[in-house]
């Protein structure tokens, strides 16, 4: 297959650049310096030059609290950008993959989230997100929106990828206890990225690792006892205490309606990831 990859240095994108090249794919691999999603010229020209059978898109703004003060920045990447991805990808007949967020939930409810609640984003971040769900749908049919959260893996600058790291250097760690999602393997995530391109049936997936979900506290804790590490550094914290600017939703744990219906097993257990991630980097 000849796949475009954009955000290919970012957590997702490495580990899908590194999948796909592995399973023999020809890989053109665009990091933001090389293709921003936001310019729909370089988007159009890019895809129109390379012609591939699939355009994954890895590439968006994740700073939450970034896009809080800068709805502007957050549209053009997180919305506009997906769009000009589907537009390009239609021209040429490609699949488009978009990566989306379980932050497109307000938090509210119980259980888990799957395709049949409605979306109600409680940050600019998820607000953006959605939107550009939504556009990449109306511009090209062969859109699959892929959802997930709590991400963790090599090369990753958020929380969950950092935990083992932060506390080998002795750093003190405020995990949150009071939030809670489903932690998703990057490595995992990116498998069934290159599967639902081979696949190729439109519509949105919830993608992420088995299990119950993990509040920040109880993946910290995880991530330290695998690690054979003390949870001494560990200073678990009510996440609201943080004062941080974007809302986040306390419950976004999800589940897939789909995949297996479509015969996709289930992706291995998060604390399977975690220990393959702890083991191998
Ligand atoms: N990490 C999570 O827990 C999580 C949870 C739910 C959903 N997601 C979604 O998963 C996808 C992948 O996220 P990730 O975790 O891999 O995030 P990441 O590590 O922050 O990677 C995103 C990449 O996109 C690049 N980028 C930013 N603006 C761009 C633009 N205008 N054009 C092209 N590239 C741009 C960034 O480059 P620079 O850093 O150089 O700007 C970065 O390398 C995203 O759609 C994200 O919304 C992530």
């Amino acid at each position: 297959m000849k796949i475009l990859i954009t955000g290919a240095k970012g957590l997702v994108g490495r580990a899908l650049v590194e999948h796909c090249s592995a399973s023999g794919d020809e890989v053109f691999k665009y990091d933001h310096h090389a293709l921003d999603i936001a310019d729909a010229r370089a988007v159009e020209s890019e895809i129109n030059a390379q012609r591939p059978d699939a355009v994954i898109n890895c590439a968006a703004w994740t700073d939450v609290d970034g896009c809080e003060t800068n709805p502007e920045k957050a549209e053009q990447v997180n919305s506009l950008g997906p769009e000009n991805l589907a537009r390009a990808s239609s021209n040429v007949n490609a699949v488009l993959i978009t990566i989306s967020t379980d932050y497109v939930f307000d938090g509210e409810k119980e259980g888990f989230y799957t395709q049949r609640d409605q979306p109600r984003p409680i940050s600019v971040y998820g607000r953006f997100k959605l939107e550009g769900e939504r556009r990449a749908q109306a511009a090209h049919a062969r859109t699959i929106v892929v959802r997930t959260g709590y991400i963790f893996g090599p090369g990753g600058k958020n929380f969950l990828s950092n935990v083992v790291s932060k506390a080998q250097r002795g750093e003190k760690l405020k995990a949150i206890r009071d939030y809670w999602g489903t932690p998703t393997y990057g490595h995992d995530l990116a498998i069934r990225l290159r599967e639902l391109a081979i696949v190729d049936l439109p519509g949105i997936y919830h993608v992420v690792s088995s299990g119950d979900g993990a509040s920040f506290e109880t993946f910290s804790v995880e991530a330290l006892r695998l690690a054979g590490l003390s949870s001494d550094l560990l200073e678990v914290i009510d996440g609201d205490s943080l004062g941080r600017p974007a809302p986040r939703p306390r419950n976004s744990r999800m589940k897939c309606l789909l995949s297996e219906k479509i015969g996709l097993q289930p992706l291995p257990h998060w604390q399977d990831g975690l220990a393959h991630f702890i083991n191998h980097g």
